[in-house]
């Protein structure tokens, strides 16, 4: 498969919408900004195990003396990696509380004016207000609203700027030469093409406020939902809604903590992320098990799924058929989730830093608009194996 067979809109299940009937138009993701402990080398990182490329970079060489900030690009998707310069850096302090996180969740809107206004009639907390950034490339029209947690919203109409990022910042090379593995037909020549939805964490008790604020602030619709026990193990549980845009292009599930035996996996993220914040973001992939390949060769470490999940005759009834032989899909850990539009592959990675905190998913769409539910139960007895590990079970 290449790159042109899928388009994104498919890749992540989004439907026909006019946004412009939309009372907070949004036009989708623009970037996910982390604060990080060492920018250089998560640049590095992204570069080689998630196969990302290096397109801009802002620091202290362009007299920007807070932060030094590396964009990465995987088709659709724009990643930054900000790590602080000096020892009162905002990522600086941010790191010390938070470990490696999600800052920023930015979304292209195309009035931001109008976006920022509504938002704070309905009573979003405004951090920046609308103002212009420019360079000699054009003019971005930029704004924030807060979140949960310590994260923000970031609206951006780039309609009028042509830079490879945000004024201020220069073009930059690859930090990999990838040619050679892409032209031997060893890896893909992208791991991922698109975000595909972005879930937060939060307290006990808060999965509501927020699901109301998406759409209260954002106009945003319910499009899932757990029921308790649909999502329970016998010792952790987790309740999780998800709010999307018009287009589902943006899809932001929020999961909050439910009672069991033991500690929730989101009572362990909460714990160790010292507050709510970005849990997991899941990438889209045209080709999940070339992506998977290629980035378990290159380091990245994946969920094992329990050894009777392939075998379990009810699963195997409710997936159906998919695209490759179950035999290929269980030599890999890759899940297989199937619902009333079609069907979709799914892995998660293990933690990507040192805090139990922040992961990431792969998510290849054949149809289906869900999110995995038939395989929580699956994940989370993997989840908790490793939780189990750390002590914190
Ligand atoms: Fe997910």
């Amino acid at each position: 498969m290449t790159d042109m067979a899928i388009p994104e809109a498919q890749l992540v299940g989004a439907v026909e919408h006019d946004i412009s009937t939309d009372k907070f138009p949004v036009k989708g993701w623009d970037h996910l900004r982390f604060y990080v402990g060492n920018a250089k080398q998560a640049a590095h990182y992204y570069s080689t195990a998630f196969g990302m490329t290096l397109v801009a970079y802002r620091g202290p060489e362009q007299g920007y003396r807070e932060h030094a900030e590396y964009v990465l690009r995987s088709g659709a998707a724009t990643f930054v990696f900000a790590g602080g310069v000096t020892a009162d850096s905002e990522a600086t302090k941010h790191y010390a509380r938070h470990g490696d996180g999600v800052i920023e969740v930015a979304l292209e809107v195309p009035d931001v004016d109008k976006n920022y206004a509504y938002a704070l009639e309905q009573g979003a907390t405004g951090i920046t207000e609308p103002h212009d950034l420019t360079d000699e490339n054009g003019t971005v029209r930029i704004a924030a609203i807060a979140t949960y947690g310590e994260t923000r919203n970031v609206l951006i109409d780039r309609s009028k700027y042509t830079g490879p990022f945000l004024p201020g910042f220069i073009t930059r090379k690859p930090i990999v030469d990838r040619s050679a593995a892409i032209e031997s037909g060893q890896e893909p020549k992208r791991f991922f093409q698109a975000i595909d939805h972005v879930v937060g964490n939060v307290e006990l008790g808060k999965m509501l406020d927020w699901v109301n604020f998406y759409q209260k602030v954002m106009g945003f619709t319910n499009i899932v939902e757990f029921v308790e026990d649909a999502i329970a193990t016998e010792y952790s549980a987790l309740m999780s809604k998800v709010v999307a845009n018009g287009t589902r292009k943006v899809k932001l599930p929020i999961n909050e903590p439910a009672e069991g035996k033991k500690k929730s996996q989101i009572d362990e993220y909460l714990e160790f992320y010292d507050g709510p914040g970005v849990q997991h973001m899941a990438l889209a992939t045209n080709d999940i098990l070339a992506s998977v390949d290629a980035m378990r060769a290159n380091g990245v470490e994946f969920l094992e799924a329990p050894d009777t999940y392939y075998d379990d005759p009810e699963l195997r009834a409710r997936i159906g058929t998919v695209r490759v032989p179950i035999e290929e899909l269980r030599k890999r850990s890759i899940l297989v989730d199937r619902d009333e539009d079609g069907y979709m592959l799914q892995i998660f990675t293990k933690p990507q830093q040192d805090r139990p905190t922040v992961f990431y998913e792969l998510i290849e769409r054949h149809g289906s608009l869900s999110f995995g539910k038939g395989n929580f139960k699956a994940l989370f007895e993997a989840l908790e194996i490793e939780q189990n590990k750390r002590g914190n079970l």
